[in-house]
């Protein structure tokens, strides 16, 4: 390979700044959609990495960016708009970063830093560029404050209402869909004197959050996603904690109050759903993991999946200087941890010898219950995310995707309504196209990761992380 070549392939081109708002009314194709597949995938993501000369230092600072491909009658159309937060239009209209993000803040008072100990919705950012949800018929962009942000899915402009307000002062981007309600379920962390984990529901028509269960903790641990089964919502802390005082007085950006202490283990706790009742004592070895896979019950086992890395060095592989300059990054193991509560053991197994993040299932189907197939990336020898790959849970067998040159983002699985296999649908994912320097709508086979069509954008599509399949 010329050295031309390899620079023209690197991902450095995924961490750089899309200014450009556009509407295109049919992407340039190739291959053909299914028949059945219709509707449109909402994805988010960073997408400018600098606000008036300061540039953000970690992959999840950068200010949202909402993505919709509508797929209808076996054509494209696509739209992208960055997310109307308060942060973005403070940071547009002062021409500076007014709200801190999770490793890059603004010059604060001290009197600010108090501030947002005992008055948290008036200075927290929400600038909700980690995932997206559909909750009822509103659809809102999610980070890991208690401020989501709603918007309009087919214009992508914010609502400029707020939905709800999560009921602490940190929360996750990964809620669950509580069958029962079709609405939401999530996990939130209380700071102050006295702190607690909670999980909360919020029904699809309110925007009052209802607290479940309350648990008190002296330092929270960093948590990014929980797990659900029939009857319990799963919390693992893993030993990356904080000291909630530190957090609102040191001054420092919000991650880099976290402390990773090992001696702590990788605790489980098991909350009732109905009740709020913990069960708790549930202890095994330290590790660090940003997403749960599923989790179910299996007799007197809970089974718990999760994309588990040794330690939480991962975060400081994601600083930007580091991603830019192709420096390595932790792979994670798709872990199985299995809970019995008889004697409050934990099993733990490692399922697949490939190393996978942004794992999805067939969600509707297969979440809180047995399941067979995980989808998500991998790495490759170019140093960054490479592969799709589809792994079975029941003996590791993996597939995967890839292309020369090629970096997909998060393949979000789509079931054929028809279905009656486990993986019958497609696979959609955003891949950034080093050799073109443009992005483009991959449709994969969820079953075989055969190519089943590519929509091309004009544009580059910064490395995002999640996002949803809206039917249409
Ligand atoms: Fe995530």
């Amino acid at each position: 390979m010329s050295l031309a070549t390899a620079s023209a392939t690197k991902p450095t081109l995924g961490f750089s700044t899309l200014e450009q708002e556009t509407v295109v009314d049919e992407l340039e194709m190739t291959g053909e959609l299914p028949r059945w597949l219709g509707g449109s995938l909402l994805r988010n993501g960073p997408a400018k990495f600098e606000i008036g000369g300061q540039p953000m230092r970690h992959w999840f600072d950068g200010l949202a960016m909402l993505h919709r491909f509508t797929i209808a009658d076996g054509r494209v159309s696509y739209g992208n708009r960055f997310l109307e937060s308060r942060s973005y239009r403070a940071a547009r209209e002062q021409g500076r970063m007014v709200y801190g993000e999770f490793a890059t803040d603004p010059c604060r008072s001290l009197f600010k830093r108090v501030q947002s100990l005992f008055s948290p919705g008036s200075v927290l950012p929400d600038n909700a560029n980690v995932n997206i949800a559909r909750l009822g018929e509103r659809f809102i962009a999610m980070t890991e404050t208690p401020l989501p942000v709603q918007f309009d899915p087919d214009t992508l402009k914010a609502a400029g209402v707020r939905p709800y307000e999560a009921p602490g002062q940190l929360s996750t981007a990964h809620p669950h869909m509580d069958r029962a309600s079709g609405g939401m379920l999530n996990y939130a962390a209380k700071l102050g004197p006295r702190s607690s984990y909670r999980f909360f529901a919020v029904g699809p028509d309110q925007s009052k959050a209802r607290v479940i269960s309350s648990l008190p903790v002296k330092e929270p641990a960093y948590m990014h996603s929980f797990g659900l089964t029939e009857r319990w919502l799963v919390l693992a802390e893993f030993p990356f904690v904080v000291n909630p005082l530190a957090l609102a007085l040191s001054g420092r950006p919000y991650i880099e109050n976290y402390r990773w202490k090992p001696e702590l283990g990788t605790r489980f706790t098991l909350v009732d759903r109905l009740t709020g009742k913990a069960t708790g004592g549930f202890q095994t070895d330290a590790c660090f993991a940003f997403h749960h896979v599923n989790a179910y019950e299996d007799g007197d086992e809970v089974v718990v999946d999760l994309c588990a890395f040794s330690d939480a060095g991962v975060i400081e592989d994601l600083y930007l200087d580091r991603l830019r300059a192709g420096k390595p990054f932790a792979a994670a193991a798709l872990t199985r941890f299995r809970l019995r509560a008889s004697d409050r053991s934990v099993g733990r197994e490692r399922l697949a010898e490939a190393s996978i993040e942004l794992p999805r299932i067939n969600y509707g189907r297969c979440n809180e219950r047995p399941y067979r197939f995980v989808w998500g990336v991998g790495d490759g020898p170019g140093g960054w995310l490479e592969q799709v790959l589809k792994i079975d849970t029941s003996d590791g067998a993996t597939l995967s995707w890839s292309a020369p040159g090629c970096y997909p983002g998060e393949p979000v699985f789509v079931a054929n309504p028809d279905a009656e296999d486990e993986d019958d649908g497609v696979l959609l994912s955003v891949v950034l196209d080093g050799g073109t320097g443009t992005s483009f709508l991959l449709v994969l086979d969820a079953a075989d990761l055969a190519e089943v069509a590519r929509a091309k954008v004009p544009h580059h599509i910064p490395f995002g992380f999640h996002g949803q399949f809206a039917r249409a």
